[in-house]
């Protein structure tokens, strides 16, 4: 496989540091909203901080997205499928987006301010509106269940084009 053939370096560490920390973060919201256990408070402050660097990861992913060239897909997919590829690629950037902004809107129409590690506190509305607060909450929790779906997805043609086209696809990224 020659260079060309595979994303850049800087684009494989985002992909695989953001699949790491976005899994982490499915996993602690799901344990936390389904728990009164006293770590309960501790894991949410943690979901919030690490919530607000995935913001910041998403947007400079982004960035260098649009400033890197990508391997090209296999010449002998159909043209139904690449198509599919790219929206289902573009529907994930926006899910990893709307996710954590959703998720600060939430807190910040409650009145609470977000303490980053101790570093840097992110304000909240002096005013708290709780249809708002509700809105954003019900959004954090379908969206989560869209971003659950689609990484599924997303595994899933990972592994058929590894394992039953066995083409370059997922080598294109290791
Ligand atoms: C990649 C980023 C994020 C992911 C994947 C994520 C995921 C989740 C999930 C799966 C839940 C459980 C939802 C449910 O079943 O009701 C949850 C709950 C929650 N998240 Fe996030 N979250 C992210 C970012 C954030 C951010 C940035 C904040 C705030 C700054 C935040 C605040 C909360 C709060 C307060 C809850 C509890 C909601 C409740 O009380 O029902 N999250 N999150």
């Amino acid at each position: 496989m020659i260079s060309s053939d595979r994303f850049s370096l800087s684009m494989r560490l985002f992909h695989w540091g953001m699949a790491a920390l976005v899994l982490s973060m499915l996993a602690a919201g799901l344990l936390m909203v389904t728990s009164l256990q006293p770590w309960q408070l501790t894991l949410l402050t943690i979901h919030k901080a690490f919530g607000v660097v995935a913001i910041l990861l998403v947007t400079a992913r982004l960035i260098n997205r649009l400033r890197h060239k990508l391997p090209a897909l296999p010449h002998d997919l159909a043209d139904w499928q690449k198509t599919v590829a790219k929206v289902s690629h573009w529907l994930l950037y926006f899910l990893l987006f709307a996710m954590p902004v959703s998720g600060y809107l939430m807190q910040y129409f409650a009145g609470r301010p977000i303490d980053i590690f101790g570093l840097l506190r992110l304000p909240a509305a002096l005013q708290v509106d709780i249809h708002l607060y509700a809105l954003f909450r019900e959004l954090h929790s379908l969206l989560a269940l869209a971003l659950i779906g689609m990484i599924a997805l997303h595994v899933g043609a990972a592994m058929h084009h590894h394992f039953v086209r066995k083409d370059d696809v997922l080598k294109s990224m290791l």
